[in-house]
């Protein structure tokens, strides 16, 4: 979604900024922009004969819509002297992707600019009032609104720092931003509250201000992260930091645990292929320090509190977005096998909005790799103020979720900069897989069977590394058959339903392709009526305790003439006789196989969009991180 990126210090602000905002490019956008303090003297040349003396600071806008690329040829164009600016890459909520609607806004009398990720809801009514005290309004934006607010209470007698605070006490919605205005060019005033910032402190006196670590970690590690109703003045010579109700606090400098090599490319074609092929090292990683094998059991140092509600715990509830709800799905059917404990699973969206029951007995976990989704962290919130515990399985560390939770655990998936999750749910899988076995072992399972489940656990990278090894070619040529398909069916049971649902996600967002992931036994009840010879069916039939079951499903497209896809364990001789295509998986205990099964699903979506020449890291409409609900 939407990214800031600001910098105040010595240095030229255009190339910073335009790099800054290239590495936000992954989070999804529509178009960009740049706000340039220009320091001025400057030598003005009029008619090639006279020149004048321009002094004081003149504010810049440049802007477009489509890439960040694109802004760097109109920025190259009229190249500006400047060490104070603000770069945004804007997706689009409130009016169409346009030059014009494009951020940084300015408000009327173009003295100050500003860029915003979020949404302010009471745009509208602010819009009237400015409108009938004479102001007009360029874009169709909320965020125009809130620059011309801004600018209504900046004067002389009032810093900038004052006129956002007073604007922002006038605001309902959500926002990260950042302002800078000409007539007090050696700052940048940012505030947050419910869409991210993070303060960058470099040497030497300069500033960094981003919505993602990942625009400022080439310059610096050391960062202030603002919460919820706190803004900075960020000037030259340091930070200050208020609540928006005006009181002075006082913000600790942390240090990023990030590489910079993390959010590059390494030599792959795409970060989603470079993902794909990470998992058998963040697997690793997930579970590194956690295992205590000969025990059977896990220690999750982030749950260490937590351990008494989780032992009464009557019921857990698992809530999240997208691929996470996914993961979470598949959580459900761990812990409810294993540990014996009533597991509910549902959106986040659909959660926070429908008056759910929920009591001191249950504990919630919020799944989420952004660690920012709105409705996540909105129904974690609905959760806990109901009397739950809600902890957090988190990938982005000091994200608000992470934050904002009783506990939890991170996954150490790294920086995952493809839109399409892949590594982010494996490592998901994993902690689920670990909380399974120490909840297990609060309960029902002995230290025997939590041994066996450890060492098979332990084994899965390497099966990971060897279905990338042995299976990724055929998986190319199978794209090359079917990439102009139109439709997809997938299906699995058990375990591998929801793999079924993740499988067709990843098609759909990447590679255009409507694709269905059903529980196969529910194609009888509607998706057969779609089958005939031009309908692709992916089915995930491992030799688990439905594999029987699954081939009958296989069956039954076959004889409507779908063309089959199976994924299946390794030595399983008599399914090539039934499907088209089989790429083999190796064996595992059941829970495990969506680790190793999701694989090669991953592997088709990205082989698929290739083959059709889509945007496999930036696929159209998609944002990494949805922080508007
Ligand atoms: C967006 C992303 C998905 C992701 C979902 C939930 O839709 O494009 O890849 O699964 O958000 O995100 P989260 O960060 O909470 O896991």
């Amino acid at each position: 979604m939407c990214g800031i990126v600001g910098y105040i210090g010595y240095r030229e602000a255009t190339p910073i900024l335009l790099t800054g905002l290239k590495r936000l490019e992954y989070r999804g956008y529509d178009s960009a922009g740049l706000a340039l303090l220009e320091d001025l003297p400057r030598a003005v040349t009029s008619n090639g004969t006279e020149t004048a003396l321009v002094t004081g600071t003149r504010l810049v806008i440049q802007k477009c819509r489509g890439k960040v690329t694109e802004l760097e040829e109109l920025s190259a164009l009229t190249p500006i002297h400047s060490t104070v600016g603000i770069g945004h890459t804007r997706w689009a909520t409130h009016g169409a992707p346009s030059d014009i609607n494009s951020h940084p806004h300015t408000d009327q009398n173009e003295r100050l600019a500003i860029i915003h990720n979020g949404i302010i809801e009471n745009y509208g009514q602010i819009r009237d009032r400015l409108a009938a005290r004479g102001h007009t309004f360029r874009s169709e934006t909320d965020t125009e609104v809130l620059a011309h607010l801004i600018g209504e209470f900046y004067s002389e007698e009032r810093s900038l720092t004052e006129a956002v605070r007073l604007a922002l006490n006038e605001v309902v919605g959500a926002y990260g931003i950042a302002v800078v205005a000409a007539d007090d060019p050696n700052e940048i005033v940012c505030a947050r509250k419910g869409s991210p910032l993070v303060i960058g402190v470099g040497n030497d006196n300069e500033y960094f201000v981003a919505s993602d670590a990942a625009a400022i970690i080439a310059h610096t590690r050391q960062v202030i992260y603002l919460s919820d109703n706190e803004m900075a003045t960020v000037s030259r010579s340091g930070i200050k930091t208020r609540t928006i109700s005006n009181i002075e606090i006082t913000k600790n400098i942390e240090v990023l645990d990030m590489e910079l090599e993390a959010i590059e490319k390494s030599g792959f074609d795409h970060f989603m292929l470079k993902e794909i092929h990470e998992q058998p090292r963040t697997i690793t990683d997930a579970m590194r320090g956690r295992v205590i094998e000969e025990e059977g059991d896990i220690v999750l140092g982030g749950l260490q509190n937590q351990l008494r509600d989780l032992r009464r715990a009557k019921r857990l509830i698992l809530t999240a977005c997208g691929t996470s709800f996914h993961a979470g799905l598949i959580g459900k059917y761990m812990i409810e096998q294993y540990a014996r404990i009533p597991v509910e699973i549902e959106y986040a969206s659909e959660f926070r909005y429908r008056n759910p029951i929920v009591g001191d007995d249950d504990v919630m976990f919020g799944i989420s790799q952004s660690g920012e989704t709105a409705d996540t962290l909105a129904a974690m919130r609905e959760g806990k103020r109901k009397g739950a515990r809600a902890l957090g399985i988190v990938n982005v560390v000091g994200s608000t979720i992470a934050r904002e939770s009783d506990g939890g655990v991170y996954i150490h998936a790294g920086p995952e900069i493809g839109v399409a999750s892949t590594k982010a749910f494996t490592s998901q899988l994993t902690v689920l897989s670990l909380l399974t076995i120490m909840l297990g072992r609060m309960r029902h399972l002995s230290v025997v069977d939590g041994r066996a489940m450890i060492r098979e656990l332990l084994l899965i990278p390497e099966k990971v590394q060897r279905i990338l090894d042995d299976s990724e070619q055929q998986v190319k040529e199978i794209a090359e058959i079917f990439k102009d398909a139109t439709n997809f069916l997938y299906l699995g049971r058990g375990y591998n339903y929801p793999v079924a649902l993740e499988g067709a996600l990843k098609l759909k967002e990447i590679s255009y392709i409507h694709a269905e992931g059903y529980p196969a036994a529910e194609m009888k009840h509607g998706p057969i009526a779609l089958i005939d010879e031009n309908m692709p069916v992916v089915i995930i039939a491992p030799h688990d305790e439905v594999y029987e079951k699954v081939l009958s499903n296989i069956q039954e497209v076959r004889a409507r003439k779908g063309h089959v896809i199976a994924i299946a364990s390794e030595g399983d001789e008599k399914i090539k006789e039934l499907a088209e295509q089989v790429i083999y998986i190796p064996r595992t205990m059941s829970l495990f196989t969506p680790m190793l099964s999701v694989v090669p699903l991953q592997l088709l979506s990205y082989y698929m969009a290739c083959a059709r020449g889509c945007n496999v890291d930036q696929p159209r409409n998609l944002a990494k991180s949805v922080t508007v609900e």
